[in-house]
């Protein structure tokens, strides 16, 4: 059926008419999103293009992953490179390749020293695909700490973590999901976690026991309704961590690398955590990729040969997007820009809010800003967006999530503010 309708047309991959992707994905696919009704056929810098030719404003830039803006010039003459070359394809972690170590090398000096406290070693790196697997990785890491160095039994390792979080899919960390979408009907669910209140310091507290190894956090919740931390809340973290030698993990899966306007989202505080979370944005939204980050004392102590392994975790393609997305993070100043313009950004928002009877709050740090809408609904204010022109996504029903690109600039932010402001307040 696809023959004849698949080309290499100059506006996208296909000229399939949307109403047949639509059926498609209708018939074939699993129905566990709820999507806009709009096919992007091409994606440059902040913008998306349907097959007519009307363009959006991406405002959620892939939940972070597209960071760099779609298709960087940058990563996709690295990732040209690796295939015309012959160095791209997955070879096996039987042998060496030299995009891994070059890739390792850039993250983990990138990386303030994690887990100082276990000495000045340098850190050491884990390479997965999508952010999940090296979520569960760093629960590996916590777990076996946990039993080999604080003696708890094999089997009883606990790790505090909080409400509303999100670390991804799969059925350990759906396990701990305190949404019970997330996990009903999905048992037997995987123990060892307690959850506490999200900057609740007494509840973390009071939930140590001889069988914590660890505290797993968001510094800044995403998919939770875009939830900032209360001021001391990572600082307390840490305090409690080294009180009880509990190991302190971040996921900055969504908030890392430039995102809230800091390299890393933990650096609003003084604060270092033993191990770090790191995936979408690190491969300039092209390729999956994901590591796991911590103290080199760490890694070498935990993960062993057999203990630990994958596939296509660092393989060649991948890391040279890796290191490409890394150097552009770094060149273009993407965290300043992020904060630059975040604040830009903030002001107008505020002041839509102040003359909005929609909005409840504007919150938020960088360009990773949550709108709460009353009375919730914030889908509705999403698809009047996306009819203007502007994509953006709900977090946790009740919030609209403004996460662009970082490359955005003046012209599209005015773009986008004007947008934001026929919705929220002549709707
Ligand atoms: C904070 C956080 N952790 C983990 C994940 C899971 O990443 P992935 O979907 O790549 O498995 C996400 C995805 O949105 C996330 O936002």
């Amino acid at each position: 059926m696809l023959k004849n309708i698949v080309s290499n047309h100059p506006t996208g991959y296909s000229q399939i008419p949307d109403d047949l992707i639509f059926e498609m994905e209708e018939n074939y696919g699993a129905h566990h999103y709820e999507r806009h009704r709009v096919v992007i056929r091409q994606a440059r810098g902040c913008w998306l293009t349907d097959i007519r030719g009307k363009r959006y404003l991406d405002c959620l830039a892939a939940y972070s992953a597209a960071n760099c803006g779609h298709h960087h010039p940058r990563i996709v003459e690295a990732l040209q490179k690796a295939l015309a070359g012959n160095y791209a394809s997955v070879i096996s972690n039987v042998v060496y390749t030299d995009p891994l170590g070059l890739f390792l090398n850039k993250v983990a000096e990138l990386t303030p020293q994690l887990g100082p406290r276990f000495g000045k070693n340098g850190n050491k790196v884990l390479p997965k695909n999508g952010g999940v697997e090296s979520v569960e990785t760093a629960i590996k890491a916590a777990r076996y700490y946990g039993w080999k160095v604080k003696g708890i039994a094999d089997g009883k390792q606990e790790i505090i973590v909080f409400d509303n979080n999100f670390h991804g899919r799969m059925i350990t960390v759906v396990s701990f999901a305190t949404t019970e979408k997330y996990r009903q009907g999905f048992g037997p669910l995987t123990p060892g976690f307690v959850s506490v209140p999200f900057g609740d310091l007494d509840a973390v507290q009071k939930a140590v026991n001889p069988n914590t190894c660890a505290i797993l956090a968001e510094p800044f919740q995403g998919e939770g309704g875009m939830n900032v931390p209360p001021a001391g809340f990572l600082e307390g973290l840490r305090q409690i961590a080294d009180r009880h030698d509990l190991l302190l993990l971040f996921d900055e899966i969504q908030v890392g690398l430039g995102r809230t306007g800091r390299r890393f989202c933990f650096q609003h505080e003084n604060v270092i955590p033993d191990g770090l979370i790191l995936g979408k944005a690190i491969s300039g939204g092209l390729v999956p990729l994901s590591v796991f980050v911590t103290n080199a004392e760490l890694m070498d102590l935990v993960f062993s040969v057999g203990s630990d392994g994958s596939t296509y975790g660092g393989y060649p393609l991948a890391c040279v997007a890796g290191i490409a997305a890394l150097d552009v993070l770094v060149e273009e100043k993407l965290a300043e820009r992020a904060s630059h313009q975040g604040r830009r950004l903030m002001k107008r928002l505020e002041k839509i809010a102040s003359r909005s009877p929609h909005v409840a709050e504007v919150r938020g740090r960088g360009l990773f800003i949550g709108i709460q809408i009353k009375g919730g609904r914030a889908m509705d204010f999403c698809r009047r967006l996306l009819d203007l022109g502007v994509l953006a996504n709900d977090s946790h029903g009740h919030t609209i999530r403004i996460s662009p690109p970082l490359v955005i600039d003046d012209v599209e932010l005015d773009f986008m503010t004007e947008r934001l402001e026929k919705v929220l307040i002549d709707k």
